[in-house]
């Protein structure tokens, strides 16, 4: 389903448009709760959309809101009016003025005109929906899969050969088709500056768009309470030129890098229940329970954004992901200061 109640509120949410009646309706509420700072993250606007379909979609809510604007400024200047004009004077007497009951005219205008601005909404929404629903992929365009899961999401680019988790790639001027699945319960996916808000709903693919027109990182979040840990499934989008994109996915493609100086802690990580979770290709590819790892340091955060992606993080997450996280579902493993120390060593190799 494609219009599910997610995307519609994703559409109203965003309806505030560039006007600064929406801005200070909508955005004040809209914009602080998502993505947190301390893993570099910052605050994404609906006003500041940076592709297709979130211009669109801002468009036309601008559009929406000044035509209300419009009808509310008419009606309000009329009520103001009247009552100004027909308050009570000095002069009144307690005389009743003439009594009208029924008139063609005024039954006609207040019937006709709501349902000519009705129609005319109506209009403009359907041809919106139509121009931007795309339920087939685009030729030409950058296939992606997108599982959400508590509390994480997995980035599959089926054509190209890999996995990888809560950091999107995607080029700049090339459309991206994402299906979105989920692996547990109803997730949503909204990246504010990107598209609007679709859910991401067990044994059901739902399919987005996005085409990119500026290059940066961009952050979108897990917009339907999923548990404990909904608040840190987040999401970061890194628009790249084409060929820092192309670049970007040759290393992607590579295996896992095998440095000498921490065979102990892959040895480590192949023995332990680590391989029961996750992959690192080219070492082990049982594990698809959590995060694919075979290049686990090109990304800037762990645990979908919890925490910086670094070793000293790194060694706090093995310790204790909990810490980290309340209610992650990766276990603390239990193992010794020296073997972590490996363990994250060899993670922090994996480039
Ligand atoms: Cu996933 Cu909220």
């Amino acid at each position: 389903m494609r219009s599910c109640p997610q995307s519609i509120a994703g559409a109203f949410v965003s309806k505030g448009g560039g006007a600064w009646a929406g801005r200070i309706l909508i955005g004040l509420w809209a914009t602080p709760s998502v993505a947190r700072a301390d893993a570099g993250g910052g605050t994404p606007s609906l006003f500041m959309p940076v592709a297709e379909p979130a211009q669109s979609i801002l468009d036309y809510g601008t559009l929406l809101v000044l035509i209300c604007a419009v009808i509310f400024v008419v009606v309000m200047g009329l009520l103001t009016f009247t009552v100004i004009r027909f308050r009570a004077s000095a002069a009144d007497n307690d005389e009743e003025p003439p009594q009208v009951y029924g008139s063609d005219q005024l039954e006609l205008a207040w019937t006709i005109v709501p349902v000519l601005i009705v129609i005319v909404l109506g209009l403009i929404t359907a041809g919106r929906i139509v121009a931007l629903q795309k339920d087939t992929r685009p030729e030409g365009s950058l296939a992606v899969r997108v599982v959400g899961h508590q509390w994480w999401w997995e980035l599959e680019y089926p054509d190209l050969g890999f996995v990888t988790a809560n950091e999107l790639h995607l080029p700049l001027g090339q459309v991206a088709f994402l299906t979105l699945e989920s692996d547990d319960v109803i997730h949503s996916f909204w990246l504010p500056q990107l598209a609007g808000k679709l859910d991401v709903i067990p044994n059901r693919k739902n399919t987005m768009w996005i085409e990119p027109q500026k290059t940066g990182m961009f952050v979108g979040q897990c917009a339907e309470y999923c548990g404990t840990q909904h608040a840190n499934m987040l999401l970061r989008v890194f628009v790249h030129e084409p060929e820092d994109f192309e670049r970007w996915v040759r290393e992607q493609q590579l295996e896992a890098r095998r440095v000498d100086a921490h065979a102990e802690g892959r040895a480590l990580f192949a023995q332990t229940a680590c391989v029961n979770c996750h992959t690192v290709r080219g070492l082990t590819e049982i594990g698809s329970f959590g995060p694919d790892l075979t290049h686990l340091m090109s990304r800037t955060t762990l645990a979908a954004g919890a925490a910086a992606n670094d070793e000293a993080s790194l060694v706090d997450w093995l310790t204790d992901p909990d810490h980290i996280k309340p209610g992650v579902r990766m276990p603390a493993m239990k193992l010794s200061h020296s073997q972590i120390a490996r363990l994250a060593g060899y993670l922090s190799s994996l480039e």
